[in-house]
């Protein structure tokens, strides 16, 4: 089959709940893998939207309220605040972060709602549900808590188990009991009634759908495969005043809402629908980007929301009107936390205070530094672990020993003794020449890992990159020739200028600020595209810089890490002060 070709390319990045402040587990999972990849395409000119935003709605933000004893709309101006302003620091390069508390979004939710009930595949049931007679309300969710039925864990949700990722019906709860402020009575069960999406009237489409993706990374297709099997009707509403209402003309449905896992994808075209409005003053500007064929979109999200994004938002998307699916579904396992104490590996967890916040991080350290350590230790294909010696190591021996060193080095070298120029190439010999021939084939090496979706191996590259280089001005001993070859001096470091010229290219979608730094030094333009798509600037990194183009004097692109301030973070961490 000949390889389809896309005109645009629509990224989404899964909306985190806006009722706590983002993390490390998150920027690792769904955030900078998407974010490095929308940069490697602007660069290179396509045309690309990145959409993000809140996810606004659901038990986690209600149940956040009365914990806190504020309301669920001061939750989530607080938060969606907060991580909006964290993902900016942290350079997470957003077309739009938008709200799902957006009037504009329940009109998108309940649109595709009608749609899906108009054409049948909407129906309705009585359900047995857990009830409060203390507080005379229903307990959706994470509401109520007890014994796990499978494994016998204590804190199970309602309807699923955190421990042992099993989901049953909430009668099959053991010990169930209210689990929110000023309830912990045993609840009772009561009928009530709710609309159910006919996710078995999809099942031939969605096979047919995962089946036309082999490339799709193997645990994203593992859990796909596993759902399709074993497809059920899912309720789609909630016993809730929080969320976007029922558009439907039935007493039932008034104490009731859309649940958040029906509007939350959806999000993404309303944050879309708005982008068209606010940047193209047009609210028809939406529609190319998932409505027309040659759109591509990917999705970017954690492990724990496959099901959602490759087996229910697909099924939504195929009952509207023209609407393409996702192309690639790019899945991440988790980002543990290393424990010094113990030696061990563990979960993030709030109960733990193990988990460091976006914010706290970015109060100690440059984005870059953040971006490299967890791209360069992404949990791509298994679980990775965050460990401040592993911080220390990766980024001082690698991004700064490597390549920082090498730019450094040699921009130095050059300014000093070519007047601020790039040298004239004079006589290249072999070994220069394999240099410069490397550089368009490594940067291709790059491009491809990050058409890949392996972000690790693409970085990794880019240091590769940086040691070649190494080995080639270790051999050449620039500093030893320009006290007797000046023109052989030249040679040299007009080769190690066009490596650093490649580099800047290179490193711009994995460390953007350092990359703008070195452009400047270099006196070079480095596009930044968008979704109107524009030049090709990441191929520009294989032209060569001519001799006589003037360089600025070199900064430090990549200040080391000191050991002893990394220890009192690490300390202060442990204390559970990071989040
Ligand atoms: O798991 C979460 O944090 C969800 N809020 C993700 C939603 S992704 C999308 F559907 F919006
Ligand atoms: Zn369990």
């Amino acid at each position: 089959m000949p390889e389809k070709t896309f005109e645009r390319t629509l990224v989404t990045s899964a909306l985190p709940y806006a009722n706590g402040y983002i993390h490390l587990g998150h920027i690792a999972g769904a955030y900078l893998p998407a974010d490095i990849f929308v940069r490697y395409k602007r660069q290179k000119g396509e045309k690309v939207l990145y959409v993000g935003g809140s996810d606004e709605h659901g038990v986690p933000v209600t149940l956040t309220a009365l914990r806190e004893g504020i309301t669920p709309k001061e939750v989530i101006d607080r938060y969606h605040t907060a991580n909006a302003e964290a993902f900016k620091r942290l350079g997470i390069s957003y077309d739009i972060y938008g709200r799902t508390s957006w009037p504009l979004h329940a009109d998108t939710t309940q649109a595709f709602f009608t749609r899906l009930n108009d054409t049948g595949y909407i129906h309705e049931d009585e359900m047995e549900l857990w009830y409060s007679e203390h507080l005379e309300r229903f307990l959706p969710d994470r509401y109520v808590s007890g014994t796990c039925p499978k494994c016998g864990y204590t804190g199970a949700n309602g309807d699923e188990c955190e421990s042992c990722g099993a989901q049953y019906s909430p009668h099959d709860l053991v010990s169930p009991r209210a689990n929110i402020p000023g309830d912990d009575s045993s609840p009772v069960l009561r009928k009530s009634k709710h609309w159910f999406l006919d996710l078995p009237k999809f099942k031939d489409r969605l096979k047919a759908y995962l089946d036309s993706h082999p490339e799709w990374r193997a645990n994203v297709r593992g859990i796909a495969y596993g759902w399709v099997e074993d497809l059920r009707s899912r309720c789609i509403t909630r016993d809730t005043d929080w969320g976007v209402t029922i558009p439907l003309d039935d007493p039932e449905a008034e104490g009731k809402r859309i649940y958040v896992w029906f509007d939350a994808p959806i999000g993404y075209v309303t944050n879309t629908r708005q982008w068209g409005l606010d940047v193209k003053g047009d609210d028809a500007a939406w529609e190319p980007w998932w409505k027309d064929e040659a759109t591509r979109l990917i999705h970017f999200i954690g492990k724990d929301n496959v099901p959602f994004h490759a087996i229910i938002f697909p099924a939504v998307l195929a009952g509207q009107d023209g609407f393409v699916l996702a192309d690639n579904v790019v899945g991440n396992e988790y980002l543990n936390i290393f424990n010094r104490k113990t030696g061990k590996e563990e979960k993030g967890s709030k109960s733990k205070g193990n988990m460091i916040s976006v914010k706290w991080m970015l109060e100690h350290f440059a984005p870059d530094i953040i971006r490299y350590y967890l791209c360069a230790n992404a949990p791509e294909s298994r679980d990775a672990a965050f460990d401040w010696d592993d911080l220390l190591k990766r980024y001082n021996g690698e991004i700064c020993d490597v390549v920082g060193n090498f730019i450094h080095r040699s921009l130095t070298m050059t300014v000093k003794n070519f007047d601020g120029q790039v040298p004239e190439a004079g006589n290249l010999d072999e070994e220069d020449r394999a240099l410069l021939d490397y550089l368009p084939t490594q940067i291709d090496a790059i491009g491809g890992a990050l058409e890949d979706f392996r972000f690790r191996l693409a970085l990794e590259r880019v240091i590769d990159l940086g040691r070649r280089a190494n080995v080639y001005f270790d051999a050449r001993q620039p500093w030893v020739t320009r006290k007797t070859d000046l023109a052989r001096t030249g040679s040299t470091l007009y080769a190690c200028c066009q490596v650093v010229h490649a580099l800047c290219h290179v490193l711009a979608p994995f460390t953007p600020d350092a990359a703008r730094t070195l452009s400047a030094i270099l006196g070079i333009h480095l596009p930044e595209g968008g979704p109107d798509g524009g030049v090709d600037g990441w191929n520009a990194g294989k032209n060569l810089l001519s001799p006589g183009a003037p360089l600025r004097k070199p900064t430090v692109l990549f200040p080391k890490l000191d050991k002893d301030r990394i220890a009192e973070l690490a300390e202060a961490h442990q204390r559970g002060e990071a989040f």
